[in-house]
């Protein structure tokens, strides 16, 4: 029989060590280091598995190409970032932090498709049979025919599986909760997750159900598995959101059967998740108009156009090293930002303590919420409030230029269609213009700050 041989793997990144250690090499974290037998998991394989392999058949490129074949689930905003429904014999995992709606989102998904009449499993390794009825019951869907179970070995699971006739699509919920027989480590670590999640697939491919599997990740990752199982399934999408705010945004980050850049909004409600099929008027729902530090941003998520609020708060610091902090966009655009308008601007607000938000627990990552930024920035300082009903949209470079950015006839329709009357943008082309707004184009960004900020110039 082969030295069972032992190696310490990191809970959070996955990676191996010959030796044990307090904070893991690879990824920086602390305490993440755990004890697991080399001779399991995957570079072990199955301990069934026979060392003479079979040929498999090669094809070529240009086969028959067909789409893959999907079904909508019938929750719009869902549908969206599938990229138009669940796809047959995939593999998808919905991570997120406890608690932000993840397993209600998937009993309405489960619910309404076998409705629609497929065969359905909804597997529940956290909560009991009963839990899941009663939230059900809650939800009014207590009489969608979806079959549940309540169970975590994933060998059990494999078997209710493959004695059902064909399922459509399965959920299992979560990840973190299953164990197999194969690999000895204990439930929950790395190397547990990383072969039940690829059991699971395999499952998917070999039947050609939709398989989704659940996975918590916490804010800092402390949790193992769903950042190792990324890799091995067809798409990975995100719920993301404050439990402290109604919103939720499901982001896909990874789709091989569809675009990834989609989000879809819901609203958490007394009655489970709504869509929010208009985000942008519930992103600006509360916004205090008039108020200095607040600037709309015409955003773009995915094919669609958002509307939010950037609000930002500059005021005086007692601290040597002045605060900066940042919700909802990222740290180092703003310092950019901050030394860009220091630099080719002379505005001298470098040395105050830094607040910027997005309003609504959304997160920012395109680089045309620079010029939003920037005229909130300016607004706080001077303490006069912008135009109510203005827009603003336009990346800045480090010269200070504006750079005009893609997608302009859709924000500024969008700006227009909630009843804003002008915009202020980078140069945009011609026939990119529409009539229904004021467009004030910038081709630098001092222009802007002398006509907002006269009086903070130096
Ligand atoms: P849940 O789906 O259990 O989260 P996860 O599976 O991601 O851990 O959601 C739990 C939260 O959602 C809980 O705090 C209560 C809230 N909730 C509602 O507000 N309304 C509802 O109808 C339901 C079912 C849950
Ligand atoms: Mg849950």
């Amino acid at each position: 029989m082969a030295k069972r041989k032992t190696i310490f793997v990191c809970q959070s990144c996955g990676a191996n060590s010959n030796q044990w250690a307090g904070r893991c090499e690879k990824c920086g974290q602390w305490n993440t280091i755990v004890e697991e037998l080399s001779n399991s998991g995957v570079g072990a394989g199955p301990k069934s598995a026979t060392a003479s392999g079979r040929a498999a058949p090669l094809s070529s490129l240009s086969g028959k190409a067909q789409d893959a074949a999907r079904s909508t689930c019938n929750i719009a905003e869902l549908d969206r970032v599938t990229g138009g429904g669940f796809v047959k014999g995939s593999a998808m995992l919905v991570g997120g932090d406890p608690g932000i709606g993840k397993s209600t989102l998937l009993l309405q998904a489960a619910a309404s498709m076998a409705n629609k009449g497929h065969n359905v499993i909804y597997i529940s390794g956290e909560e009991a049979i009963a839990q899941v009825q009663l939230r059900a019951q809650r939800l009014g869907l207590a009489n969608a025919p979806v079959k549940l179970a309540s169970e975590t070995n994933v060998e059990t699971i494999l078997a209710t599986l493959e004695n059902e006739n064909a399922p459509d699509l399965v959920i299992i919920d979560s990840i973190q909760t299953l164990w197999t027989d194969r690999v000895d480590s204990s439930p929950g670590t790395v190397t547990q997750v990383r072969t039940s999640a690829q059991a699971l697939t395999r499952f998917a491919k070999k039947s050609g159900a939709a398989v989704v599997l659940v996975g918590h990740v916490t804010k800092d990752g402390q949790i193992a598995g769903p950042r190792v199982v990324e890799h091995m399934v067809d798409a990975v999408m995100y719920f993301e959101g404050d439990s402290s705010h109604r919103f939720r945004i499901l982001r896909g980050v990874k789709n091989r059967y569809g675009a990834t850049d989609e989000i879809g909004v819901f609203e958490m409600s007394q009655m489970g998740l709504k869509e929010v099929a208009n985000p942008s008027a519930l992103f600006l729902d509360q916004r205090d108009e008039g108020s200095a530090g607040s600037a709309v941003f015409a955003g773009i998520e995915g094919t669609r156009p958002v509307l939010v609020e950037i609000q930002a708060l500059v005021s005086p610091s007692p601290l040597g090293t002045p605060r900066r902090a940042v919700v909802g966009w990222d740290n180092s655009r703003l310092s950019m930002i901050l030394a860009v308008l220091e630099t080719r601007c002379g505005v001298k607000i470098g040395a105050n303590d830094i607040y910027l938000n997005v309003a609504g627990g959304l997160k920012i990552s395109e680089p045309a919420a620079d010029l939003a930024v920037a005229a909130a920035l300016i607004s706080s300082a001077t303490n006069s409030a912008l135009p109510s009903k203005a827009v603003f949209f336009g990346e800045i470079s480090l010269s200070g230029g504006i750079r005009p950015v893609a997608h302009a006839p859709l924000r500024l329709k969008e700006a227009s269609k909630l009843g804003f009357d002008s915009a202020f943008t980078g140069r945009i082309g011609s026939s990119e213009k529409t009539s229904e707004i004021k467009l004030t184009e910038f081709s630098d960004l001092s222009t802007l700050v002398s006509e907002i900020a006269a009086d903070i110039q130096q």
